[in-house]
């Protein structure tokens, strides 16, 4: 008997997660553009937010910690907006979902045999697992990709998905650069993160939200893209290398041209404030002090903790000539992470029926209008397992809430007088339009100048992720455009008040006659 087939597209802690929950049930293929370890999640550092004390590993500390204790760091960040059950799932099932990650071996660290946990901005408990330091993304990554390896996963690198093959209403499958066509009973979107529509991004190269455009090209609906999270502390030099929150957990604090800190003067919280509020802080402060860059002081750590705690962001300051051992390092915020995406239920389940979303390209209300910190290994890792689970045993279906269902209409037709879209200049307007404050004058021109852009005929790769990007941007700003208030990762100037009347979702797709 055949069994039911499902092809997967993206290799991060979602996609390989789903692809090793589904394989004793179905054809798996696993599409991914670059090689298998090339994703957001290779690149993530801080580490895993989960209650600890819920784990099953013997291991596991008792620390007092409590779902109900994550659940309600996890709404407060999302700042009105973060769903109550998609939360709940999350927080409930995560104990589970890393128990499932070390049985996986992912060698998360210990002390004397206890897994070690940092503390995070906005965690009311250090809940943070992490590996190698901070190589968390990285150890898993590589984890998943020795239990695929060994699995009967099918498994494409260098594979580009371009479009989803949609036939009366339903996904059957994907299209590949070149034009050959894959089918399937399902399709699972895992395609992570938009971080390359910013011109200043700690995402990889491969962030360019294809899963999102293919999905809105296909007629599902997305929800809450206006919501993007910059994080505040990217070192201030090309590559924009993530200097994770942890380290400002652990003690580092933020100075001006002074050498004085300035978070106090902004939230109680100072230097751990929500994300979103020392991201501004860090611009107002550059602003202030033109050229001369905000610095990060984490000197007061020690070389030798420095060194054992962050080897990699040791590495990456040394490399760019840089003692942060002795010297405060030049800090910038980058854009990080999309809470907005396709809109799912909190089984995966996308708008268009056989087409599946997960992990960063999914918006399942979670995050709500800010993300917060470690949230998101973990959604990859307990969202990619029950999206098999419903694959498995279909679950009923619980109509979107209407907020989902009134979309804003996104224009996909160009202009015929439009000229090809140049991705340094789309970046680059995004970043001064649609960034981290935003007016709407300014996204009224970005919308006016993305309308002059066209998308590239698709003859390679980097002309699908061109055409992908223009149709996010495009998406981005008028999803920004139309929230006239300020929320979470959503800042604007012309309305910096957060309206209780508009604490709801936001949804766009195109609409078809
Ligand atoms: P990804 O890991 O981004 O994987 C997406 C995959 O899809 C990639 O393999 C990509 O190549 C593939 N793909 C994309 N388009 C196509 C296409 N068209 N065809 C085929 N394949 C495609 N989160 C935390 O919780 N804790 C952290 O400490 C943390 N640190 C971070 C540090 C950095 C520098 C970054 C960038 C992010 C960090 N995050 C962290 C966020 C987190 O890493 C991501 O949100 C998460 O890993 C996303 O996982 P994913 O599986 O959804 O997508
Ligand atoms: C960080 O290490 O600061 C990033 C953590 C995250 O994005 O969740």
């Amino acid at each position: 008997m055949t069994r039911p087939s499902i092809i997967i597209v993206g290799s991060g802690i979602a996609g390989m997660t789903a692809a090793l929950d589904a394989v004793d049930a179905f054809d798996v293929t696993l599409l991914t553009k670059s090689d298998l370890a090339q994703s957001n999640t290779r690149y993530a550092q801080g580490g895993v937010a989960v209650v600890i004390d819920a784990m099953a590993d013997p291991g596991a500390p008792r620390l007092g910690d409590s779902v109900a204790s994550h659940v309600a760091d996890t709404l407060v960040a999302g700042a009105g907006l973060s769903d109550d059950e998609a939360v709940r799932i999350l927080c409930s099932e995560g104990p589970g979902a890393m128990d499932e990650l070390i049985a996986r071996g992912v060698p998360f660290d210990r002390h004397d045999g206890e897994l070690s946990h940092g503390l995070e901005a906005a965690h009311a408990h250090a809940r943070i697992l992490h590996a190698g330091g901070d190589a968390t993304g990285a150890a898993i990554a590589y984890a998943l990709i020795e239990r695929l390896r060994e699995s009967a996963v099918t498994v494409r690198e260098r594979t580009t998905a371009v479009d989803l093959v949609v036939q009366d209403g339903r996904c059957v499958g994907v299209t590949l650069l070149g034009g050959e066509e894959l089918r399937a009973d399902a399709v699972i979107l895992a395609t992570g993160g938009a971080g390359q529509l910013f011109p200043y991004t700690t995402n990889p190269e491969v962030a360019t939200a294809d899963g999102l455009a293919m999905a809105l090209r296909a007629g599902a609906v997305a929800a809450d893209l206006e919501f993007y999270q910059f994080h505040p502390t990217s070192l201030d030099a090309p590559g924009n290398f993530l200097v994770s929150e942890a380290v400002r957990g652990e003690g580092a604090v933020l100075i001006d041209a002074a050498g004085r800190r300035f978070m106090p003067d902004v939230h109680p919280d100072a230097e751990l404030a929500p994300r979103d509020v020392v991201a501004r802080g860090i611009a107002q402060q550059m602003a202030r002090q033109p050229g001369v860059p905000v610095r990060l002081d984490a000197t007061a750590l020690g070389a030798e903790f420095l060194a054992r705690r962050f080897p990699n962001i040791d590495a990456a300051c040394r490399a760019q000539g840089h003692d942060w051992s002795r010297e405060p390092i030049p800090v910038a915020p980058a854009a990080h992470y999309y809470m907005g995406g396709v809109r799912t239920d909190a089984w995966g389940r996308t708008s268009v029926s056989g087409l599946y979303a997960v992990g960063e390209v999914a918006c399942n209300g979670l995050h709500g209008a800010n993300r917060l910190a470690s949230n998101s290994l973990l959604e990859g890792a307990v969202y990619g397992s029950r999206v098999v689970e419903a694959l498995v045993d279909p679950q009923p279906v619980v109509p979107f809430d209407d907020e989902w269902l009134a979309p804003l209409a996104l224009e996909l037709a160009d202009d015929p007088e439009a000229q090809d879209v140049s991705r340094s200049d789309l970046q680059q307007l995004m970043w001064d339009a649609a960034g981290l404050a935003r007016t709407g004058d300014d996204l009224r021109q970005a919308a006016a100048e993305l309308r002059r852009w066209r998308s590239p005929i698709v003859t390679d790769a980097k002309a699908a992720e061109d055409a992908n990007l223009l149709v996010v941007a495009r998406a981005v700003v008028a999803s920004a455009l139309a929230r006239e208030e300020s929320r979470g990762g959503h800042y604007r100037t012309d309305f910096p008040q957060t309206d209780p009347a508009q604490a709801r979702h936001s949804s766009i797709g195109v609409r078809h006659a």
